[in-house]
C-alpha cells in the first residue's frame, strides 16, 4: 500500500518545496519533489500513482493546465493545488479542471495539506478498489472482491465465509432486500469447490404453492392434468451443484416439510413419481426476515431452520454501513457512464453528502438505481447535489428539511418498500425500539394530521373505526 503515501510536489520556490517534504517525510509520506510541469509529467507517465501538491504558478507553464494534463494522463490522481495568491476565480477554475482541493500557501499550511492529504488518498484508494475490481470482474469470473466493501464488520464476515466456501454446510444469508445476499450467494458458488457445476436459484416466493413444488421437483408425464410430458425440477437440475434458495421465508409450511425430508434422506420423488432419485446439492438459502422470528411465530420449522442455518450470515443494511456509500456509489457511476456514453467524472462533495445522508431502505440496489438515473440527468462533468436532488425529486423523494435542520431525508417515497424495510429504517436496533403504545398513540396522531385533522378520514385509512380511534382518547390532545 505504498502508493497510499507517495506525494509528488511540483513547486520552483525550494525553500517551500523542501520545508513541506521535510514536515511530509516526518509525517510518513514519500515525497518526491520537481520544480517543472516537464519533469512532472515524466513522472506521471512512467506511472506515479500517488497525490500531486501542485504549485499554480510554475516556469515552464500554468498549474492550471499542468492540473488538466494531468487529469488527462490519470484521471484518478488527486491533485491539491497550492498557491500564494489564493483568488476565488482560481480556485473555482482549479475545481473546474478536477482539481481535489485548493490550498493557500500560508502559516497553516501543513496542517491544512494533512487533512486534505488524507481526504486524497482515501479517495484514490477507492478509486483504486474499484478499477481493480473492475479489470478483474469479468462477469462469470465473480469472486469475494466483488462484493465492494470499507466496513471492517463486512470485511470480517468476507473473511468467515471464504473459510466455508469449499465445505458443502448449508448458508442462510440473511438481510434486507438489495443488501446483496445473491451476490454473496454468487460469490460462494464461483470460489468454490463445486464452481464447475450448476448454480440454480429458486425464489420461494410470490409463486402458487403447487407451482414451487413442480419447479422444485418437477413432475412425471400424466402426474396431473397438463402435465403432458416429464419435467425436471431444480433439485435436479443442481445436481453436483449449489441450489439457492431465494426468500426461503416465504417457503410454505407443506413444502417445508418436503424440503426438509429431502435434506435428510438426500433423495426425492418427482410429483406423479415414485421412483427416489438421488442428489447431491449444497443449500445456500437467502431471507430478508429474521428467520428466527418467523420461527417463534410458529410460521417456519425449527427443525427446518437449523438444517439451513448450519452457518448463518447476517448483511448489514447499507445505513449501518454508511462508509460503503462514496465506494458503490463510485462504483455504479463507472458502470453507468460507460452504458450511457457520458464523460463524467466523479461526484461533487456535496452530492455524496446528500447520498451519505439517506436511509436506503432498499440498499445497495436503491444506491445503483439512484446512481444510475443521476447520470442520465448530469449536465456538467461531475454528479452535483442538484443532479442527486432531482433524482430523488423524479423518484418522488420530496426532500423535505428535517426538523431541526439536519440532513435531508426524503419523504412520501418509502411507499415502494415492504412495510418491514421501512420500520427497519426507523428502528434499525434493539435499542431504538420504543413501547407498542408509544407507537400506537404516534401514529394515530399521524395520521389524524395526515388526514388534514379529519378523524374519520384517518380512521378509514387504518382500517379501525372512529369509535376505536377515539376510545383510544390520544387523538387531538
Ligand atoms: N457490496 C456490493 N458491491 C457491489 N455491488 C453490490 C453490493 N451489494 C449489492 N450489490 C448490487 O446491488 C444489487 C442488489 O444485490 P442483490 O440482488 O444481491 O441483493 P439481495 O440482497 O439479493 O436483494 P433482494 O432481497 O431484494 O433479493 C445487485 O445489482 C448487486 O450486484
Ligand atoms: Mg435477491
Amino acid at each position: 500500500m505504498s502508493d497510499q503515501r507517495r506525494v509528488l510536489i511540483v513547486d520552483d520556490y525550494e525553500p517551500l518545496s523542501e520545508f513541506l517534504k521535510i514536515s511530509l517525510t516526518d509525517r510518513g509520506f514519500d515525497v518526491t519533489t520537481v520544480g517543472t510541469g516537464a519533469e512532472c509529467m515524466e513522472l506521471i507517465r512512467s506511472g506515479f500513482v500517488g497525490t500531486v501538491l501542485l504549485d499554480v504558478r510554475l516556469p515552464d507553464t500554468s498549474g492550471l493546465d499542468l492540473l488538466q494534463a494531468i487529469k488527462l494522463e490519470n484521471p484518478i490522481l488527486p491533485v491539491i493545488m497550492i498557491t500564494a495568491h489564493a483568488s476565488l476565480e482560481v480556485a473555482v477554475e482549479a475545481t473546474r479542471r478536477g482539481g481535489f482541493d485548493f490550498i493557500p500557501k500560508g502559516t497553516q499550511i501543513t496542517e491544512r495539506l494533512e487533512v486534505s492529504l488524507k481526504n486524497a488518498f482515501d479517495h484514490l484508494h477507492l478509486k483504486l478498489k474499484v478499477l481493480e475490481y473492475e479489470s478483474s470482474g469479468s462477469a462469470d469470473k465473480l469472486n469475494f472482491s466483488n462484493f465492494l466493501t470499507v466496513s471492517p464488520r463486512m470485511n470480517d464476515l468476507m473473511a468467515t465465509l471464504r473459510s466455508v466456501v469449499n465445505s458443502d454446510v448449508a448458508v442462510l444469508i440473511e438481510g434486507e432486500s438489495g443488501t446483496g445476499k445473491e451476490l454473496i450467494a454468487r460469490a460462494i458458488h464461483s470460489n468454490g469447490s463445486r464452481s464447475a457445476k450448476p448454480f440454480v436459484a429458486v425464489n420461494c416466493a410470490g409463486i402458487p404453492e403447487t407451482l414451487l413444488e413442480t419447479e422444485m421437483f418437477g413432475h412425471e408425464k400424466g402426474a396431473f392434468t397438463g402435465a403432458a410430458s416429464r419435467r425436471t425440477g431444480r433439485f435436479e437440475a443442481a445436481n453436483g451443484g449449489i441450489l439457492f434458495l431465494d426468500e426461503v421465508g416465504e417457503l410454505p409450511m407443506s413444502l417445508q416439510a418436503k424440503l426438509l425430508r429431502v435434506l435428510q434422506e438426500k433423495t426425492f420423488e418427482r410429483i406423479g413419481g415414485n421412483t427416489p432419485i438421488q442428489v447431491n446439492v449444497r443449500i445456500i438459502s437467502a431471507t430478508n426476515r429474521d428467520l428466527m422470528e418467523e420461527v417463534k411465530a410458529g410460521r417456519f420449522r425449527e427443525d427446518l431452520f437449523y438444517r439451513l442455518s448450519v452457518f448463518p450470515v447476517r448483511l448489514l443494511p447499507l445505513r449501518q454501513r454508511a462508509e460503503d456509500i462514496p465506494m458503490l456509489a463510485e462504483h455504479f457511476l463507472l458502470k453507468y457512464k460507460k452504458e450511457e456514453g457520458k464523460d463524467i467524472k466523479g461526484f461533487t462533495g456535496p452530492a455524496l453528502d446528500i447520498l451519505k445522508s439517506l436511509r436506503f431502505p432498499g440498499n445497495v440496489r436503491e444506491l445503483e438505481n439512484l446512481v444510475r438515473h443521476a447520470v442520465i440527468v448530469a449536465t456538467s462533468g461531475e454528479i452535483t447535489d442538484t443532479d442527486i436532488q432531482t433524482t430523488l425529486r423524479n423518484h418522488g423523494i420530496q426532500i423535505a428539511p428535517q426538523p431541526g435542520g439536519g440532513a435531508p431525508q426524503p419523504a412520501g417515497y418509502y411507499a415502494q418498500f415492504k412495510l418491514r424495510d421501512r420500520l427497519a429504517a426507523v428502528f434499525p436496533t434493539f435499542e431504538s425500539l420504543v413501547p407498542m403504545e408509544a407507537l400506537q398513540d404516534e401514529y394515530l396522531r399521524m395520521a389524524v394530521d395526515a388526514a388534514g385533522g379529519n378523524v374519520t378520514r384517518a380512521a378509514r385509512r387504518l382500517g379501525i373505526g372512529r369509535a376505536t380511534m377515539y376510545r383510544r382518547q390520544k387523538v387531538g390532545e
